[in-house]
């Protein structure tokens, strides 16, 4: 792949209106403190995370997505009957099926919409907007409802504190439609993209536990618990080559030298790994949104959570050229630059 090529792929799409949601309960560093032998200080300096947001037992995935896009579908100023395209990035479904964006579907009343998940663990809320943009660009969409949202909560093995603590719970949503006027006016939409996998890398981070691999015990009735398995130096490392490469892949694309960058709103995993992408960007610190230190890595909802929030906070304005950034397991990256 050429890092001169441009996106030959029209900007059609724009993106109309965003939304998020955070479950109430807080776990902070002090309180895993109290279940795994770890320290604030730890956390703090290796990952950046101060606290974290986790799911109430009966608050589905689908529950948190549905918050999310009732907010979008608010800011975005349309109603539900006028999606057309509801994707949903996550790997922590309601159940095995059917899709969570069918029980998104229900809950809104969407019911002129296609809808159907993309698993691609954290980089699902860019995996579903690139998916969506091109459903738009063809012409066989109009308006898309694309979600990221995991509750990673379950997943996770309370007693192990290398992966204990990096991870929340949360949705965020955004509305994509085709460009009006007024949008083509200001330039506004999303510019360029670069999706990628490598799944010679699937053993650094995986959850087995339920699927095909999984033989069931004599007793059917105990299914063993899906954990979330992780070499942390190794995503690392997977993650600063990857997406470094894929930024400036996707700014070249875009047509931009790095300077002109606004923001860059990256995965809210670690950040250090935001410092390293940053610094090979030759970006400020004050131009990378983040809001890890809040609600951990909550996977696919990461950049969808932060980008609402800098669109909210006024952190975002018209006109401003954003990088988005995200990796996860697969492994699985991905990088868009939009015109806000
Ligand atoms: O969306 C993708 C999701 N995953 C990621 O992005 C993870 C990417 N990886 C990372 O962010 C980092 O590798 C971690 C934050 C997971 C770990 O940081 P590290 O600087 O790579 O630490 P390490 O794994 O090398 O561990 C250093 C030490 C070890 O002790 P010894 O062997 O040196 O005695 C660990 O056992 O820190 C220990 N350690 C902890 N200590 C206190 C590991 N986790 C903890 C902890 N509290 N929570």
């Amino acid at each position: 792949m050429s890092h001169s090529t441009p996106d030959t792929t029209p900007c059609v799409t724009t993106i109309a209106g965003t939304g998020s949601y955070v479950p109430e309960r807080i776990l902070s560093n002090a309180d895993l403190a109290k279940i795994v032998d770890t320290s604030d200080e730890w956390i703090v300096s290796r990952t950046g995370i101060r606290e974290r947001r986790i799911a109430a037992a009966g608050e589905t995935t689908s529950d948190m997505c549905t918050k999310a896009a009732r907010l979008a579908i608010e800011s975005a100023g349309i109603t539900a009957a006028e999606i057309d395209l509801i994707i949903v990035g996550t790997v922590t479904p309601d159940s095995l099926f059917p899709s969570t964006a069918c029980y998104v579907q229900q809950n809104l009343g969407a019911s002129n919409a296609v809808a159907f998940d993309v698993s691609a663990a954290c980089a699902g809320f860019l995996f579903a907007m690139q998916i969506a943009r091109h459903f738009i660009n063809g012409g066989n969409r109009s308006t898309a409802l694309i979600i990221g949202a995991d509750k990673l909560s379950v997943l996770i093995d309370w007693t192990d504190r290398n992966t204990c603590v990096l991870f929340g719970d949360g949705a965020g949503a955004a509305i994509l439609r085709r460009r009006t006027p007024d949008d083509e006016a200001t330039a506004s939409g999303l510019l360029s993209s670069v999706l990628a996998s490598d799944g010679n890398l699937t053993g650094i981070l995986h959850a087995p536990g339920i699927g095909s691999a999984q033989t069931l015990p004599p007793n059917p009735a105990v299914i063993p618990e899906p954990i979330i398995h992780m070499m942390g130096k190794e995503v690392f490392k997977a993650a600063v080559k990857n997406t470094c490469e894929a930024c400036e892949t996707a700014i070249s694309r875009a047509g931009l030298p790095a300077a002109d960058l606004d923001l860059i709103i990256p995965h809210q995993a670690n950040v250090r790994i935001v410092d390293a992408i940053r610094e090979r960007l030759g970006l400020p610190p004050e131009k990378a949104f983040l809001n890890l230190q809040k609600y951990g890595n909550t996977s696919g909802a990461a950049i969808a959570i932060a980008l609402d929030e800098a669109s909210r906070s006024g952190r975002l304005k018209k006109g401003d050229n954003v990088l988005l950034v995200a990796f996860g397991a697969g492994f699985a990256w991905a990088a868009s630059v939009i015109r806000w």
